[in-house]
């Protein structure tokens, strides 16, 4: 007995997308369906990435391509659940540390969030790999375990299961090697059918622009964010979408368990403003995404509410809340070279100097260092003294100092006393 035909073939389908031609809604079905079983192979789904990389995908493409996703796995369901859901997912940027103060702020005030997290991957900081520094926190959970700490504490940050969006999971290994990522309907697609899969109720897309995100330029964002927002709110998700700015690093801290220190700090009812401002502005949408207004996660803040959620959060996944965070075994700082106003301190710079002292991995195997990465001492705007210190580089590893140092030449500005840098606000638009 032969298998059944395939009903089309993936030349053709590369080629419809070679010639400048829309793909059908059948042929998006088919080539996903059969690339996640093996059919379409590797090299033919490259070039259909690259096509569509190089010609685009007209809405109702976009549309198809994600639900088409989304049908590739498993969705889950939290109907079930007491509480209404809300979920953040950020393109990624360097010193994002957001969700780790985030998700227990908006638990405390009444929504579950199911924060499905990756890991690092490049200059920009995995949720996961963050919240592993602390000492027996575990990123795997299973559904019914998943469910249960959703409704016990609210609150969950752990690995997406392979389950979920398996096209999306080929695909995007696939691109990554294959120069096809920074493309908006295949970024686009890609993030929204995990999130739609993943089953919240309402999302909030936290869009970074700027030298440290993936998209540099606001125009682009600002597609990205639309063409996000209409695929959610068409999936009957609550979508918004904040374009914020990612042209210096959030907070003052990048690498894993410095940013998890610096997040505890701000459940603390501390923190840097930069990165308070954004966590309420956040939870704000979230909580109106699901509904729950008339609550201020300020409050759950000041008063000691968030940090509770957050220690039952870690204790609930084997972590240990009040463990010491691991220290590198070797620090380098950086001085500030004359007087003057630090008038840039560069994204991208901060986050491969972090990544090249250990804090992220070239490759999806590697290991990282929990305790590696940049501290800053000023952000853009301060007035510095040469000779002061401006930046202290964490590592385990010594070697890896002058590439980090490499990677900072020419991302630090300092200007003559009295000069005004032109600094952006953190957030910079919304998109509803
Ligand atoms: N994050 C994703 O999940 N997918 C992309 O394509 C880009 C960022």
């Amino acid at each position: 007995m032969g298998s059944a035909p395939e009903a089309f073939d993936a030349v053709e389908v590369i080629a419809t997308k070679r010639d400048r031609r829309e793909l059908s809604d059948a042929q998006i079905d088919w080539v996903i369906d059969a690339y996640t079983r093996g059919v379409v192979a590797e090299e033919q789904m490259a070039a259909l990435a690259m096509a569509i990389y190089l010609n685009g995908m007209g809405a109702r493409e976009i549309a198809r391509w994600a639900d088409a996703m989304i049908r590739s796995g498993e969705r889950l369901d939290f109907s079930g659940l007491r509480r209404p859901t809300s979920d953040k997912h950020s393109t990624g940027g360097v010193g994002d540390k957001i969700t780790l103060p985030l998700a227990p702020i908006v638990a405390a005030c009444g929504v579950a969030v199911p924060q499905l997290s990756g890991r690092g991957l490049g200059h920009t900081g995995g949720t996961l790999d963050k919240l592993e520094s602390i000492p027996g926190w575990r990123a795997s959970l299973g559904t019914t375990e998943m469910m249960r700490q959703l409704e016990d504490v609210g609150a969950v940050i752990c690995a997406a299961g392979a389950g979920l969006a398996p096209a999306d999971r080929k695909l995007y290994a696939l691109r990554d090697v294959t120069g096809t990522v920074s493309c908006i309907p295949l970024i686009a697609t890609s993030i929204m059918s995990k999130k739609i899969a993943e089953g919240t109720g309402s999302l909030v897309l936290d869009v970074k622009v700027g030298s440290g995100a993936f998209l540099k330029e606001l125009a682009d964002a600002r597609e990205l964010a639309g063409t996000m927002v209409r695929l959610g709110t068409d999936a009957g998700v609550r979508t918004v979408a904040l374009l914020t700015n990612m042209q210096t690093p959030l907070g003052l801290t990048a690498g894993n368990a410095l940013e998890v220190r610096e997040a505890v700090e701000v459940l603390a009812g501390g923190g840097p403003p930069d990165v308070v401002e954004l966590t309420l502005t956040l939870a704000r949408e979230m909580l109106e995404g699901a509904g729950r207004t008339g609550v201020d996660p300020a409050d759950v803040l000041a008063d000691g509410r968030a940090m509770d959620v957050w220690r039952r959060m870690i204790r609930a996944q084997g972590g240990d809340p009040d463990a010491p965070l691991p220290t590198a075994k070797e620090t380098h700082t950086v001085l500030a070279p004359a007087d003057g106003v630090l008038v840039e301190l560069d994204a991208l710079a901060v986050g491969l100097a972090a990544w090249r002292l250990g804090a992220g991995r070239a490759r999806k195997e590697d290991p990282v260092q929990a305790a590696a990465g940049v501290e800053l001492h000023y952000k853009p705007g301060a007035t510095v003294r040469g000779g002061e210190p401006l930046l202290t580089l964490h590592t385990d590893t010594p070697e890896r100092i002058p590439r980090a140092l490499e990677a900072l030449e020419g991302g630090v500005t300092i200007a003559p006393e009295g000069s005004r840098p032109a600094l952006s606000p953190i957030v910079i638009e919304r998109v509803a």
